[in-house]
């Protein structure tokens, strides 16, 4: 916990409460309630967690307003630059750059994870061909608890540890298994001599028929969203880890949980509804339609991979996201891509429009990752399912980091109870 120096008065009905006040390394202090309730007998209202620190974390760092992030200190843009998903796994699992020999055992022994228990082929076979993807995944995730007993006793503090490598490491094949099976392909096993996204492309593209070359600039672009999409604090989806965790339930089990939660169109769901939109607008010329559209109150329709909770500027993956988009395109030689330049012109038009500016809408990591993901020839369905794979690190860390901190109790919010007061029961005849 940080240091306290600071407090906080708080007067309810002329009483005053003083409120410790915590010091974080870095952003806003943080005031701390615990033990409001018991002093003062009230609870505070904040649906959404707005303004609520959920945990202690020394993981990932966001300054919203600045458009910046790190993990472990380090810029995302460095990061995607210059390290490689693996490393950036180590990262966050560990807290410090690893030494070679480190990163060299750490991918040995995740690479040597990938394939998945061979029983589990029969269990993607009971879902339906035409399931998508992530609701197999979300299946699929949650029986790893029932293939890995010697890895869900969360007290061992080994066994968490081969949970972590299981995760991340099976991952990438349970998500190319789901596209397979969707398309009614057969199942690519990993191969260990290629690395973490080249193994991935090949699990996906691949078939027995033929060799498939994996092209090192589509493998490098592949992990680049991976690293891009590897952790972001306290989001839904990590909070829904953190908090199925916080009953003891086992790694397989909350991740399941963080999958799920992923899906919806307004977290990882924005980047297959993202690019639905821009083909939806088509062309340049529809763009002050939709733009009219997500300004109107009375229509819900909102620009997707627009906005975001945190940022209240550009979301720094969302830049090095334009910059891989052009390099993909460039590579595959889609020089004019129709879906890219409607994305640029929105972006452009919405930037220059008061109602997003004033709200401080911009595009985030969602805005181009869609248009990378199909130029390299993954249908809208798979675009979850890989941020799924890309996050599963940053659910493992953060369940790691909460399963060895002392204040960890179980997640339990209170209410502002709006229902009737205290009745009798009526019977059926009398009502
Ligand atoms: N288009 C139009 N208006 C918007 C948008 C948008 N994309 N996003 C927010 N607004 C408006 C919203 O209507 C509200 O207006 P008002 O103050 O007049 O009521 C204001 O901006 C604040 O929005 P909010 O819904 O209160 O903000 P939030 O922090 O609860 O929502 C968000 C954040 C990401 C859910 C939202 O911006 C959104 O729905 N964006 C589109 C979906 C999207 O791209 N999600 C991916 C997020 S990044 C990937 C990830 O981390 O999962």
């Amino acid at each position: 916990m940080a240091d306290t120096t600071k407090t906080a008065t708080l007067t309810i009905d002329g009483t005053d409460y003083e409120l410790p006040v915590h010091q974080p390394t870095a952003g806003p202090d943080v005031v701390d309630i615990r033990k409001l309730y018991g002093q003062a007998g009230v609870f505070t209202y904040d649906p959404g967690f707005t303004s609520t620190a959920s945990c202690d974390s020394t993981i990932t760092y966001i300054d919203g307003d600045a458009g910046i992030l790190t993990h472990r200190g380090y810029p995302i843009d460095q990061l995607a630059g210059k390290s490689h998903f693996l490393e950036v796994c180590f990262l966050l699992l560990y807290g410090y750059l690893p030494k070679a020999e480190e990163l060299e055992d750490f991918e040995t022994t995740v690479t040597r994870h990938t394939m998945i228990h061979e029983q589990m082929h029969n269990f993607f076979r009971g879902f339906r061909r035409d399931a998508h993807p992530m609701a197999t995944m979300v299946g699929v995730v949650g029986a790893m608890s029932a293939f890995y007993h010697d890895s869900t006793d969360i007290s061992d503090e080994r066994q968490r540890e081969i949970a972590s490598f299981r995760l991340i490491a099976k991952m990438p094949t349970i998500a190319a298994m789901a596209y397979k099976y969707s398309i009614g392909q057969p199942f690519v096993y990993p191969r260990n001599d290629l690395d973490y996204a080249a193994n991935f492309l090949h699990m996906c593209f691949s078939v027995p028929a033929e060799e498939y070359h994996v092209d090192p600039i589509l493998a490098r672009a592949m992990d680049r969203i991976f690293t891009l999409h590897a952790d972001h604090e306290q989001n839904a989806s990590t909070s829904t880890v953190r908090l199925a965790s916080s009953s003891g339930a086992n790694p397989f089990a909350c991740v399941a949980a963080g999958i799920a939660c992923l899906w919806g169109p307004a977290h990882g769901g924005a980047n297959q509804a993202c690019l639905e939109m821009l083909k939806e607008i088509g062309t340049p010329d529809q763009i002050p339609e939709y733009i009219a559209r997500a300004k109107d109150k009375n229509d819900p329709f909102r620009l997707m991979g627009f906005g975001h909770r945190v940022y209240k500027n550009f979301d720094p993956r969302a830049k090095v996201m334009k910059q891989s988009a052009d390099e993909v395109l460039d590579l595959l030689g889609v020089e004019d891509n129709p879906t890219l330049q409607v994305a640029k012109d929105l972006e452009k038009a919405a930037l220059e429009d008061p109602y997003f500016t004033e709200k401080k809408l911009f595009p985030n990591v969602d805005f181009y990752s869609g248009i990378i993901l199909e130029a390299m020839g993954f249908p809208t369905a798979m675009f979850t399912p890989i941020f799924a794979l890309s996050r599963t690190v940053g659910w493992v860390s953060q369940w790691k980091e909460q399963l060895s901190d002392p204040q960890m109790k179980i997640g339990r919010p209170r209410q502002l109870y709006q229902g009737e007061n205290l009745r009798d029961y009526v019977d059926i005849e009398n009502r």
